[in-house]
């Protein structure tokens, strides 16, 4: 057996494939059969003068996405999609298929109705090979910087983030929730580990449909011991840039097949982040002419204009206090909290969200009581402030969302084989 790749790239003479119709032609004599494998694609010529008549019905019949293997000797052909085609000895059918369903230019609910089918395609083939990528250099990133990988639960008791998207579950007759964020689990290990992380699923009940919500995502929190908000930035914008560069270094085939320019993506490897505070953000806005005052939150349409605003990604910082999570740590005065977000550019918007932590037990048990959430069930939390208390931060990065940014991608959906959004059902 050979696959694709080593047909196109080395010099073999005889070859023997296994893959998928990608497309077919035929001619009186002649069938042109795009095959596709894992890798890549190549054209296979079947020649009637080739085949006895039984054969050569089986052939015609055909299907796109019929699963075959193909015997036969390359050779160069400059009209060929990859300059080289097979002149076919031998085949063996797998399965000759059915009519396809899928064509490549159906409706976003034929697409959703026919998942299964459409993530063969080699759109989200290039994708998924950038988000592995993606993730084992993010991963790379933190086993070099000493953070240790931790597993919290996906069932959990309370509200990390905001109650309204919390997603209940029945627990034995009990009410639990499916996580929004594994933070606070993260912050009672730091006391054991100092730097930890996370890559897992979490859940947002998000009453907004967006091109970048959607209901499950994955996740990938660090917390460390520590830190104060300086050093978390540092660490945020040095993991973005890794995990970019690998995708760059190793995924340049999969970038130019969806058409990135690699460019743009190496400019935000070298280039700092931009900083503003969010006040700033306000005033920029402003002077856009954007009805925004200072309390507001910034939106997908606020974030977007002020990544248009900048060549490199940029950290929002001190977001009024009000408008975050009751975890994060004032300054200001109690005005503004140690927060970040970081907006990735060319639009996309927020792609972590991340703050220094407030690690003072009576401001944060006060915090608690008024942002009204149950303070029995924050006891332990609290504890955490009680026994040897530290100095902390950390942040949550969006995968896909970043995944989104780093190929180009108009919606969120296309960075999962099978996403949880509101507006489609859960069919598959
Ligand atoms: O800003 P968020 O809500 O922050 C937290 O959950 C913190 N507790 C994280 C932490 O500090 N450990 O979410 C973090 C990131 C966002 O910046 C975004 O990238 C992603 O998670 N995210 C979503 N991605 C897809 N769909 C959604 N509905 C998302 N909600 C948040
Ligand atoms: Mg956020």
């Amino acid at each position: 057996m050979t696959n694709i790749k080593e047909a196109l790239e080395k010099d073999l003479k005889e070859v023997s494939l296994r893959g998928w119709i990608y497309r077919k032609r035929e001619l009186k004599d002649k069938i042109f059969v795009v095959l596709r494998d894992k890798d890549e694609i190549i054209q296979c010529v079947f020649s009637k003068e080739n085949f006895d008549e039984k054969s050569w019905k089986e052939l015609l019949e055909l299907q796109i996405e019929a699963s075959i293997e193909v015997f036969g000797f390359v050779r160069e052909d400059p009209r060929a999609p990859n300059g080289k085609e097979v002149e076919v000895k031998n085949y063996k059918i797998f399965d000759k298929g059915l009519p396809f369903p899928l064509h490549g230019r159906e409706e976003v609910s034929t697409i959703m109705k026919y998942r299964h089918l459409w993530i063969r395609s080699r759109k989200f083939n290039a994708i998924l090979k950038i988000k592995a990528t993606l993730m084992q250099a993010l991963r790379e990133w933190l086993e070099k910087n000493e953070y240790i990988e931790v597993n919290p639960p996906i069932i959990i008791p309370v509200a990390v983030e905001e109650v309204q998207t919390l997603f209940e579950i029945n627990y034995f007759d009990k009410k639990a929730y499916l996580t929004q964020s594994s933070q606070l689990y993260l912050e009672a290990l730091i006391y054991s580990l100092e730097k930890v992380y996370c890559l897992a699923p979490s859940f947002r009940a998000e009453k907004s449909r967006t091109r970048r919500h959607l209901h499950e995502y994955w996740h990938l929190e660090i917390e460390s011991a520590w830190y104060d908000l300086k050093d978390i930035m540092r660490d945020a914008e040095s993991m973005v840039k890794y995990g970019i560069e690998k995708v760059i270094e190793k995924n340049e085939k999969e970038l130019k097949f969806l058409k990135r320019d690699t460019k743009i993506l190496e400019n935000y490897v070298e280039k700092p982040f931009e900083k503003i505070t969010y006040e700033k953000a306000i005033e920029i806005l402003q002077s856009k002419g954007l009805n925004i005052n200072y309390g507001d939150d910034l939106g997908a349409d606020e974030e977007r204009v002020l990544t248009l605003e900048f060549e490199v990604p940029i950290f929002v910082t001190h977001y009024p206090r009000k408008l975050k999570a009751f975890y994060m740590k004032e300054s200001g005065n109690g005005k503004t909290v140690e927060n970040f977000d970081l907006l990735a550019s060319e639009g996309y918007g927020e792609i972590i969200g991340g703050s220094q932590r407030e690690d003072d037990y009576e401001i944060l048990k006060n915090k608690i009581i008024e942002w009204n959430l149950p303070l029995e069930k924050y006891e332990w939390y609290l504890d955490l402030r009680r026994y040897g208390s530290v100095p902390h931060s950390g942040f949550g990065l969006g995968i896909e969302r970043m995944l989104m940014w780093v190929c180009k991608l108009e919606h969120i959906r296309d960075t999962l084989p099978f996403p949880r959004l509101r507006e489609t059902e859960i069919l598959i």
